[in-house]
């Protein structure tokens, strides 16, 4: 029986602190990466110091949208639906506590050694040995938590939510030990335990997962939740919800080659990842549709819902991005795309589109419940927010089409000699006008993430601890 449940059952201190996290990251991730998209405008910017270079700030970006802004985003609305769906609290708020300071202090870790030079070189795994460790250490203590949580949960049923949010969990922490595995030889520096296409292989392998299980089966974790929530109907078919978990965790653990199209990868490595990636086209299209088809009914509420526009827009951006990742596996038309902006626009069309997206939704969702308002401070500026960002990533991945086919034709184009038709620099400054509209885009979806703060400021501000707990036992009450 839910009104079994004292006010005060839910750990919501962690949720807040990671949903105010999350706004703080993403205006520092994207801010840089609004910095480093003008330095390939205006290479001036890199003042001609190493530590403010492009090459040191590009992994920085990385480190802080991903494992900061969306890590931050993944743990407050894990947390919030781990307990409201098991309706228990946390099986420990100290341990919580560790996991929110711990996973701080890897980034600033991040903040400052990256910039320093400091980096393994692979790439979304460029933090060294300690911080590397430390960070093991804190994913674990995370799994304790939210597996304990389940563990001790008051309802009979698993909700599928959790079966996204749990996968994510085994998986990263799976992918991070073996592809950290090194041998330090100095504090700062260690030497990957693997070699030539080995070390490539178990590289991408790590890769392509974060990509699949970090930035997308954590974020389906959160669709699950929050799309029906926001558009008060039950998900479409729970059903699908199943078939789509299984067939995706069974499929994207192969997908990985597809990064080393061409290389010393064996042949028919190459060919396995293209095939299992264009076989992962239907379990992704089978969630966005599940997620989309949740809004039978319920589609006029796009006409006044902001929340609710930022959630379904991001499901159109994910099956937008998981249709064009199939076609970019294929070996003839990554043959093109390789090397080009191409995949800079297909990653932010999964990065602004559905990650970014689908996060800002969740956190306004709840934003208002955890600081025990009725609603955000501003609908208007969540709306202002919404456009900001829908053009935004529009203005970037289709800059980055134009400049990535451009560039990928303007390299291969020859004479009938055998001579290169265009230098390395002709391509270059043809790609020169996309960079400007790509930093514009990226600059229109910084400044939303600014009214965001500025409007969770406004409903923090006004929040007063006894509306709070109130509200809080409404939640317990209501909670399913
Ligand atoms: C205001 C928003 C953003 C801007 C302006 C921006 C800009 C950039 C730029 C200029 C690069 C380097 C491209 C190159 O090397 O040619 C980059 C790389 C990258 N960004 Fe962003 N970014 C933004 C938001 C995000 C977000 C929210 C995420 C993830 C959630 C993200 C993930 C990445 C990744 C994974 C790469 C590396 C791509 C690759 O190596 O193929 N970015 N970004
Ligand atoms: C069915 C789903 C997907 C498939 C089959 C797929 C496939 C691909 C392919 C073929 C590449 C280019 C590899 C290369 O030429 O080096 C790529 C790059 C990338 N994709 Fe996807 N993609 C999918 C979905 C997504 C989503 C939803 C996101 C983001 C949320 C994403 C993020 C990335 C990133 C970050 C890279 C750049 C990796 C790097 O080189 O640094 N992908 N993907």
């Amino acid at each position: 029986m839910s009104t079994a449940i004292s006010p005060t059952a839910y750990n919501y201190k962690v949720v807040r602190q990671f949903a105010i996290m999350t706004v703080v990251w993403g205006i520092l991730g994207m801010g840089l990466g609004v910095f480093i998209a003008s330095q390939l405008v205006w290479p001036e910017l890199n003042f001609g110091l190493a530590w403010t270079s492009f090459g040191r700030l590009r992994p920085l970006h990385t480190n802080l949208v991903i494992f900061a802004f969306g890590g931050c985003a993944l743990f407050a609305t894990s947390y919030y639906v781990v307990q409201r769906t098991c309706q228990t609290r946390l099986i420990s708020d100290s341990l919580a506590a560790f996991h929110f300071w711990g996973w701080q202090a890897v980034i600033i870790g991040a903040i400052v050694t990256l910039p320093m030079g400091l980096t393994t070189t692979k790439e979304y795994a460029e933090l060294e040995w300690p911080l590397a460790i430390l960070l093991a250490i804190v994913w674990i203590v995370y799994a304790l938590v939210f597996f304990g949580t389940i563990v001790k949960r008051k309802t009979k049923h698993i909700y599928v939510g959790n079966w996204f949010y749990g996968a994510f969990i085994v998986v990263t922490a799976m992918l991070h030990i073996v592809n950290h595995a090194s041998l330090p030889v100095s504090l700062f520096k260690s030497y990957s335990a693997y070699s030539g296409a080995t070390d490539a292989m178990i590289q991408w392998w790590y890769g392509h997962n974060a990509v699949g299980f970090f930035l997308t089966t954590g974020f389906l974790g959160m669709m699950y939740y929050f799309v029906p929530k926001q558009a008060e109907r039950p998900i479409y078919s729970y059903r699908l919800s199943i078939v789509h978990f299984w067939a995706l965790i069974t499929l994207y653990i192969w997908a990985g080659p597809h990064h080393l199209h061409y290389t010393a990868l064996p042949d028919w490595a190459q060919s396995l990842g293209m095939a299992m990636s264009i076989i992962l086209l239907a379990p992704s299209w089978g969630g966005m549709i599940n997620g989309m088809m949740t809004l039978s009914g319920a589609w006029h509420k796009l006409r006044t819902d902001p929340i609710l526009r930022f959630l379904v827009v991001s499901l159109a951006f994910y099956g937008m991005s998981t249709f064009e990742g199939p076609m970019m596996a294929i070996k003839t038309v990554n043959s093109l795309s390789h090397y080009t902006d191409w995949t800079i626009g297909h990653v932010h069309a999964g990065a602004l589109g559905w990650v970014a997206m689908i996060s800002i939704g969740a956190i306004y969702h709840m934003i208002p419940k955890l600081f025990g308002r009725a609603q955000m401070h501003s609908i208007a500026l969540i709306n202002t927010h919404f456009w900001l960002a829908t053009i935004g990533t529009v203005l970037y991945i289709a800059s980055m089409w134009v400049n990535g086919i451009t560039q990928g034709l303007m390299w291969r184009a020859i004479n009938d000699d055998g001579t290169l038709t265009y230098s390395f620099v002709e391509a270059l400054q043809a790609s020169h006008p996309g960079f400007i509209v790509r930093a514009l885009g990226g600059a229109f979806f910084a400044s939303g993430m600014l009214f965001m703060a500025y409007n969770v400021w406004r409903t923090v501000r006004a929040s007063n601890p006894a509306e709070a707990e109130a509200a809080e036992q409404i939640a317990v009450v209501g909670a399913h």
